[in-house]
């Protein structure tokens, strides 16, 4: 293997390093590499001196850092790229590819860094990043409702440009806008549109990948499987995909938003029980999520839920709607706030009261995650029983759970209609809504780490009575590399308890696919799809 002939190599050398004073300590490959990005055959490759990064380099750490999300992934433990490119043009990521396959390199390739495992940036072999910082285009077509997007560019990017151009234009993406629409689209992407348009990768009309050759494939030359496999199949599986055609759908003018708040002693148990099987039964123009955490009311602990929603229309049709459907909350127009559809896009963001040029700015920590955590999601297709909720609470008031939240979000509308082979995201009809779960801390990595990842995980045994089973489904978008380790399936190795749990039964079709354009499994991470069904 060329990765354990690297290490011996720097063992190697570091017994010469011990006779002779080199000024370069690197392991002898990445100048090698280096060589050889520098040697590829394309006519302008000379400037990808200005992209390349090595431990050596001044700007390194900095530019590893620029987007890491999560910092249980940036101690000084965690395994470090040898080298970081961050290509300016197609034959970067070429030379990227072609190099690393001759010096035995892993590649991860990094749009946005919110991958909630660190699997963008962080390896257990020697490594390249490939980030696609500067490869973030955007350009719209207001006429025909389409765009073409570079994966390197956020969300917030994307949604900024077309605001600017159109009130009555949106996009499906997600909710956080510093995630990247690269690894956002890989892997499916829920949001605030679902329940009207679906999921982001419904909306992908065509993409341009660089596979394991360098060939550069749009959808017509990829084919419709490989086409298929890339919307939702999870990213770094299948090549660099460089940009994506996306449809742009109708929002209207003004949609209304409301935030309702409601402790254990103000009902909440009832409401939240309610909410299971009204909010999925709702009309697709209505977003509905509840969260649920712990707060002190009166210098006493207690559970507060807090419902919100974005209607696409006024709140003279909401409050009515929402009064009929969920008298319970007790819905009224001074709870409303009408705003424009970009506008509803921060306010469930908890980005209140900012100008929306905050949409582009990269460095943005959203509220919604402490400077470490740990995410999990799970389907319900069924509601919760409300006795069930007085275990829930419990847990949620335990004192490891102060950073906790719980989240619903209704699925329904659109997302019924979508049969599960449309795409690899396989949670359609049948799913009333998802829960997310998210623990998070600072400083004091390791320790506490272990003190909350413990209490998630635990949390997330306690759940498993009351959510999808055989297979407990996930969402390969919350990357979770808990699932699967403690499974006895071993077909595939642990990728067919992951696999199922991601896929169900598209995951044997993306092993075709990743046999297809990816046979000798050059792109791989721990929750990679296989290239061969043994
Ligand atoms: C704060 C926060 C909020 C979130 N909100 C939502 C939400 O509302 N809805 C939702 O669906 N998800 C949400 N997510 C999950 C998010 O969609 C995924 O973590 C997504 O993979 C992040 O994309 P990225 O480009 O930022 O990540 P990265 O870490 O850059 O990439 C994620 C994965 O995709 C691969 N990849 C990245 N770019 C490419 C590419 N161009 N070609 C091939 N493979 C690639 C990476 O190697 C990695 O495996 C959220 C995550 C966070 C941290
Ligand atoms: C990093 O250092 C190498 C070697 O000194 C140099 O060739 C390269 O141009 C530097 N990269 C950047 C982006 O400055
Ligand atoms: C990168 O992050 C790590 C961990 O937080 C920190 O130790 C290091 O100083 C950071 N480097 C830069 C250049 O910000
Ligand atoms: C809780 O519900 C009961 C009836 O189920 C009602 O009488 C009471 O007013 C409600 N409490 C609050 C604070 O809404
Ligand atoms: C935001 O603005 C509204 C009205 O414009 C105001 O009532 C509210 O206090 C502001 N909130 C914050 C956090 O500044």
């Amino acid at each position: 293997m060329k990765a354990s002939y690297c290490f011996s190599m720097s063992l190697f050398l570091l017994i010469v390093l011990i006779s002779f004073p080199w000024p370069n300590s690197a392991c002898s490959h990445v100048n090698d590499f280096l060589d050889c990005l520098h040697s590829f055959p394309s006519k302008d490759i000379s400037s990808i001196s200005k992209v390349v990064y090595t431990q050596n380099n001044a700007s390194y750490a900095s530019v590893l850092n620029s987007t890491i999300q999560n910092l249980r992934f940036s101690t000084p433990t965690t395994p470090k790229p040898l080298v970081i490119v961050t290509p300016l043009q197609t034959s970067h990521i070429q030379a990227t590819i072609h190099c690393s396959r001759i010096y035995g390199l892993q590649i991860r390739i990094r749009s946005g860094g919110h991958d909630f495992e660190g699997l963008s940036y962080v390896s257990q072999v020697p490594f390249v990043v490939l980030d696609l910082v500067n490869l973030r285009s955007i350009e719209i077509d207001v006429e025909k409702k389409v765009a073409w997007v570079q994966s390197g560019a956020i969300q917030g990017e994307f949604y900024y440009e077309i605001a600017k151009k159109s009130r009555t234009l949106a996009f499906p993406g997600g909710i956080c806008h510093t995630v990247g629409i690269g690894g956002y689209l890989s892997g499916g992407g829920y949001g605030l549109l679902l329940r009207k348009y679906g999921i982001a990768a419904d909306n992908v009309i065509d993409a341009v990948l660089i596979d394991v050759k360098g060939r550069i494939l749009n959808r017509k030359a990829m084919g419709e499987d490989v086409f298929w496999g890339i919307r939702g199949g999870g990213g770094g599986s299948f090549g660099v995909v460089l940009s994506w055609k996306l449809k742009l759908v109708s929002v209207p003018k003004t949609v209304t938003v409301f935030n309702i708040r409601k402790t254990l002693e103000e009902n909440a148990t009832e409401l939240v029980h309610q909410w299971q099987t009204v909010a999925p039964k709702l009309p697709p123009e209505t977003f509905s999520v509840v969260t649920m955490r712990k707060v002190s009311q009166n210098g006493r602990p207690t559970v507060q839920a807090s419902f919100s929603s974005v209607f696409l229309g006024k709140s003279n049709k909401l409050v009515p709607l929402m009064n009929a459907r969920f008298p319970e909350l007790g819905l009224k127009k001074k709870d409303c706030i009408e705003m424009s559809w970009v506008e509803s896009l921060l306010f469930i963001g908890l980005i209140r009261n900012k100008s929306i040029e905050v949409l582009l700015d990269r460095s943005f920590k959203s509220p919604l995650n402490a400077p470490s955590f740990k995410t999990k999601l799970d389907y319900a297709k069924n509601p919760i029983p409300e006795s069930a909720f007085k275990t829930i609470w419990s847990k949620l008031l335990e004192e490891d759970a102060e950073t906790a939240v719980m989240g619903f979000i209704a699925y329904g509308g659109k997302m019924d209609e979508v049969p599960e082979s449309a795409t690899p995201f396989p949670h359609r009809n049948g799913n009333l809504f998802h829960i997310a779960y998210n623990v998070g801390w600072s400083g004091e990595e390791n320790m506490k780490t272990l003190r909350y990842v413990k209490w998630i995980r635990e949390f997330y045994s306690l759940m498993s009575a009351f959510v999808s089973k055989s297979p407990r489904e996930a969402y390969v978008g919350y990357r979770d590399n808990d699932i699967g380790t403690n499974d006895k399936d071993t077909s595939y190795g642990t990728a067919s308890v992951w696999g199922r749990k991601y896929f169900k039964n598209n995951f044997d079709k993306l092993v075709h696919v990743k046999m297809m354009i990816d046979p000798h499994n050059f792109f791989k991470h721990e929750q990679s799809i296989p290239s061969s069904f043994a």
